[in-house]
């Protein structure tokens, strides 16, 4: 039998795609210019997560924090989310991706909600890659709505608070059906977790590049992933 190239692969990869704005801004570009150069790369990406032995892959779309910017810029990803999902969804449906949102949907507008609506439906059945993309996202947002959504069953009598434990927070989170990711990268240099997946990345291992996340390729993730194997995980315990 062939040996497996994928074992030992992230099974969860989650990605800060940062860079679009700097990636436009050196050829003199709008910063959405740089945005749809993003989108763009998203495919790529998504293809090549079977063959590298990625099951789950969630990437960073939006942050509770993203809405500081100028309107022009908060308007054009709006109306980038929406284009991206009403084009990509039969693909997105025909190669096997089951695409998840999470984060808080209250402040975006319903005809976006209606569409991310339909794409996890008519992608409710596909098992090949779980696409999650994180908008509206904050990882201390989610951990705040979670809690209230827990308090709430305490005060209903459906939880017994002496039972909370470490295994019960996650039930509440957005990401409850997700495991936890194996491998963060994030993109543009910068070396920080902005608020992504606060409480899921506990354990996950990082990998910070300066690549721009529109020239993030497939070639430059298949490295990153396939470098993964040969990290020493210990999640807290000695070597053996
Ligand atoms: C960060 O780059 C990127 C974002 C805030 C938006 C991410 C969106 C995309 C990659 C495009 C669309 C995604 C989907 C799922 C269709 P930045 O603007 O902060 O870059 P900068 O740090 O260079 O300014």
């Amino acid at each position: 039998m062939a040996p497996d190239s994928t074992k030992g692969a992230p099974r969860h990869v989650a990605i800060i795609m940062d860079g679009n704005g700097r990636w436009a801004q050196r050829q003199g570009k709008p910063r959405l210019f740089g945005h749809h150069a993003g989108a763009k790369r998203v495919r790529e990406i998504v293809e090549a997560c079977p063959d590298l032995g990625v099951k789950y892959l969630t990437i960073f779309a939006f942050s509770t924090e993203n809405w500081k910017r100028t309107q022009t810029e908060v308007a054009g990803l709006m109306s980038l989310f929406r284009r991206y999902i009403t084009k990509e969804a039969r693909a997105l449906r025909d190669e096997g991706v089951r695409v998840r949102f999470i984060g808080d949907r209250v402040r975006l507008d319903a005809k976006l909600i209606a569409l991310m609506d339909e794409l996890e439906e008519m992608t409710s059945m596909n098992d090949r890659v779980h696409l999650t993309i994180a908008l509206n996202y904050g990882g201390r947002d989610e951990v705040a709505r979670a809690t209230k959504r827990l308090a709430q069953d305490v005060a209903d009598g459906k939880l017994d608070p002496a039972t909370v434990d470490e295994e019960t927070l996650p039930k509440y989170l957005d990401t409850c059906v997700l495991p936890d990711p194996d491998l963060v990268i994030r993109t543009s240099g910068e070396a920080r977790i902005s608020n992504f997946l606060l409480w899921q990345s506990a354990y996950a291992e990082y990998e910070f590049i300066d690549t721009l996340w529109p020239d993030f390729s497939r070639d430059v993730f298949a490295g990153i992933v396939n470098g993964f194997g040969g990290r020493d995980r210990r999640f807290g315990a000695v070597a053996t």
